[in-house]
């Protein structure tokens, strides 16, 4: 978690690699590092390995196109090394603009699972909001998933508050 927090570069948009100096040796400039973007221009194959990895189901790349334009965040999380970067992290959210937001597609990929990695993606992605003056910030859990978020500060069913669906027959 140490390791990868001194990596963390959260500029909105993708920095020059810079060196990194680690405890106990010199400053090493082909270390990778992590870094995040608001650029929604993403490649959706790319995307759409990420979300492979984790074994969501596919969605039609027309329907995820029209939802990154149509949100009103769109976070992703990347390794990068000197030579190319690589899409290990995405979340995005949708809005009215004024009052709320809610939180989809929270996603770290499985080899960079448990490092501290979508707890930050998750705190970049409510920093982004909170600037934007966003104050009730919602999301849909997965059960196995519930944890995560209650440790990120998000209650579960705040005064009773239930999450209703309705799904089409
Ligand atoms: C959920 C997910 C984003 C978590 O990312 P991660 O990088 O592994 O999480 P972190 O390492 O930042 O964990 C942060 C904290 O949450 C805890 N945590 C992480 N996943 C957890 C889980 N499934 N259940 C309970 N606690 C969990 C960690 O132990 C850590 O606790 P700590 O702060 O006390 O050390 C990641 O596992 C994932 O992409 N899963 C598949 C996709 C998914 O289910 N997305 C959510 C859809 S609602």
């Amino acid at each position: 978690m140490g390791f990868w927090k001194s990596l963390f570069s959260t500029s909105d948009r993708l920095s020059a690699p810079v060196k990194i100096q680690q405890e106990g040796r010199g400053a090493i400039a082909a270390e990778p590092r992590i870094v995040f973007s608001v650029d929604r221009e993403l490649d959706l194959y790319e995307l759409e390995e990420l979300c492979d990895a984790v074994g969501w189901s596919r969605r039609p790349l027309r329907k995820v196109r029209k939802a990154l334009q149509h949100s009103f965040l769109v976070v992703s999380m990347w390794e990068e090394r000197p030579a190319r970067r690589r899409l290990i992290g995405f979340a995005r959210a949708t809005s009215d603009h004024a009052f709320n937001a809610t939180i989809w597609d929270v996603v770290v990929h499985p080899q960079f699972q448990n490092k501290g990695l979508g707890k930050a993606l998750m705190k970049y992605t409510i920093k982004k909001l909170k600037s934007e003056d966003i104050s009730n910030i919602t999301l849909f859990a997965d059960p196995q998933v519930v944890e995560f978020y209650r440790r990120l500060g998000f209650l579960l069913d705040p005064e009773g508050i239930k999450g209703m669906f309705w799904y089409p027959d």
